[in-house]
């Protein structure tokens, strides 16, 4: 998953590049690279960089190039580690052309052995070399033939998903963009043009977009666009207009994660409002694609995503079958491909992909779309990829998230997930008005509890709680019935942050083997229920785990004393409704695994081998 940017047009191309690669570094920050043509002697120009694109600003400006073509790139490395000789733009032997690539280029030792055999020799250690290799290679074998013969015998070679830019010495009026999976789209400027994974790159510089469709090639030139299949014919395509707005968000905050945190209670408000206009204006039907009766009759759901929305999707299993009594499956995107698959009537298969970019979930719906199977997607993002393959859509309208560790956009999919499940029960006559509107209530309440944990325990993680518990390298995570999947989602927030090591358990699970990893070197983090008889059980697992000298760190609830005298530290949240502890906990967890972090000095809103978006399976 990285992110590939190009220009074509009347200005020079860094200041468009530069801009875009700001814009999308969230895609990957092993390494970066900018290329353009010299505008006299079109000889490809090149400035790489390991690490964050500082560096690769900071070489530019020291030896300054650019051009009217140019190509950048951010990468997440997927194939060799991240050396400048591993960075993009990748070249043909001779440098005549430049390529920058996002996605997996699935069968490149193959046909990088053929053109080792024909005597190309690879500097690298990426696939995308290889792309350019043997450009060169269809080049070479086909002197005479047009540029658009060239691609279409090219791309029935290359295996895999991915989406590349291409710059050619010989060809110094044209910029090639080549799409299969992997998302690219084309802004439409006046007297330029600008291609990017995502239209973000440049909003604010054009009005209109060509989406590029999946396994098409686009001849960019300074004045047209020719769009191709990948059988070479040409293809006529329609713009839409850009509807999302780059908002540089300047803020008072030492990070995106921390300021994100402190945004929930009003993210979560701002998106069950939508919802709830929505459905009282009758439009939501619309936006989810489907006809009011079609919740009346639904039998069954499945929700499925990956990292924290299938967290999320957990979650929401425990919200949909206690409100709306139908049962609900839930899947991880990357196995879902792998398993099989039972389409059946009245049977709604819900996406759940903040950034609606992720290639595990969007492979998932493919699946399930060519299955002729309901389709709808939970996203935060209304340009994505996503929102254009599902039959419908709902969105989360919690504001853009830059950082790679998920906050808002958990709490506000759980929210999201709540509301749905009270709108299926509301339409399947499972609950009244009255009872839709109470659920709302208790959403708010537990959005209150959330901020109100917040601000009433920040000071004392800062000072006490995360000094002390950084010096610990192992933790344990447990809850049971809905805190469970909330406890999953708490270790992947340490694991991502810290670095730390953390495995989860259900409660229930830990006589059953895992107790031998307790001790008093690692803290066991138990996440609490407001229902009396799943308490107890909490309670019978805590005094096991003291039984054993492990070292406690419980989230309880109001009146919880058991837990509090048994704990070694104990953070109280006020009750609330059962099934909404998990958003009520869920800015306490973030800000406790958040300092534990700061406390090690980790690049918060960067951690090391992610990236926010997953574009590659
Ligand atoms: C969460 O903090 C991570 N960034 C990651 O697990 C993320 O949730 C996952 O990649 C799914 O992303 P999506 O919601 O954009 O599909």
């Amino acid at each position: 998953m990285s992110s590939v940017v190009g220009y074509i047009g009347k200005n020079y191309s860094w200041d468009f590049v530069i801009d875009a690669l700001v814009r999308l570094e969230y895609r990957g920050y092993d390494a970066a690279g900018f290329a353009c043509l010299d505008s006299k002697t079109h000889e490809i120009l090149y400035r790489k960089s390991v690490g964050h694109l500082d560096c690769l600003i900071d070489k530019v400006a020291d030896d300054v190039i650019d051009g009217n073509v140019g190509i950048g790139h951010t990468r997440w490395a997927t194939h060799g580690v991240s050396t400048e000789v591993n960075a993009h733009p990748q070249f043909d032997e001779a440098k005549r052309l430049a390529v920058v690539h996002n996605g997996i280029i699935e069968n490149h030792h193959i046909l990088r052995a053929q053109l080792r055999g024909e005597g190309h020799v690879f500097y690298s250690e990426t696939d995308t070399e290889v792309i350019a290799h043997y450009l060169e290679f269809v080049l070479e074998q086909k002197k005479h033939a047009q540029i658009s013969e060239v691609l279409v015998s090219m791309v029935e070679r290359l295996q895999g998903a991915y989406a590349f830019i291409c710059i050619l010495q010989q060809k110094p009026d044209l910029l090639i963009a080549v799409r299969k999976g992997s998302t690219l789209c084309i802004g439409i400027g006046d007297g330029e043009f600008f291609v990017a994974s995502d239209p973000i790159a440049f909003a604010g510089r054009c009005e209109h977009v060509l989406y590029m469709p999946d396994e098409t090639f686009a001849l960019v030139t300074r004045q047209e666009i020719e769009l191709y299949d990948f059988e070479g014919t040409r293809l006529t395509f329609s713009v839409e207009p850009i509807d999302i707005v780059w908002e540089d968000t300047g803020h008072e905050f030492e990070s995106h994660m921390l300021k994100e945190i402190y945004e929930q209670k009003q993210a979560i408000n701002a998106g069950v409002a939508f919802f709830k206009s929505l459905h009282q204006s009758g439009n939501l039907w619309n936006s989810l694609g489907f006809k009011p009766d079609f919740f009346k009759n639904l039998n069954q759901l499945m929700l499925f995503g990956s990292g924290t929305s299938w967290n999320a999707a957990q979650i929401g299993k425990f919200f949909i079958e206690s409100i709306a009594k139908i049962p609900v499956n839930v899947a991880l995107a990357s196995e879902l491909r792998h398993m099989p698959f039972f389409p059946g009537e009245n049977i709604l298969h819900v996406a759940i992909s903040q950034s609606g970019e992720t290639a595990d979930t969007l492979e998932a719906l493919r699946m399930i779309t060519a299955m002729n199977a309901s389709t709808l997607a939970l996203t935060n993002v209304p340009s994505s990829t996503i929102v254009r393959e599902a039959d419908g859509f709902l969105l989360l309208k919690a504001g853009p998230e830059r950082s790679v560790c998920a906050t808002k956009v958990f709490t506000s999919e759980l929210a999201i997930l709540y509301v749905l499940a009270l709108c299926i029960a509301f339409e399947k006559g499972v609950i009244t008005q009255e009872e839709m509107d109470e659920g709302y209530k208790k959403l708010f309440i537990a959005a209150q509890a959330l901020e109100s944990t917040l601000e009433r325990y920040k000071y004392e993680i800062m000072a006490t709680y995360s000094p002390r518990y950084a010096q610990y390298e192992k933790f344990i995570f447990i809850g049971r019935h809905v805190t469970y999947p909330f406890a999953l989602e708490a270790a992947l927030k340490l694991k991502e942050t810290s670095y730390l090591f953390a495995q989860c358990y259900p409660a229930g699970e830990l006589k059953h083997g895992a107790m031998t990893l307790i001790d008093e070197h690692v803290p066991v983090i138990l996440y609490s229920h407001v229902d009396p008889a799943i308490y107890k059980k909490l309670v019978s697992t805590a005094q096991e785990i003291k039984a054993r000298n492990g070292h406690l760190i419980v989230f309880g609830f109001k009146g919880q004393e058991e837990l509090a005298e048994i704990a070694d530290c104990f953070f109280e949240i006020p009750t609330i409704d059962p099934l909404l502890g998990p958003i009520a906990m869920a800015g306490l967890m973030q800000i406790f695994v958040y300092y534990i972090a700061k406390e090690l000095d980790r690049p918060i809103d960067k951690p090391r081998n992610v990236a926010k978006t997953v574009t590659v399976e």
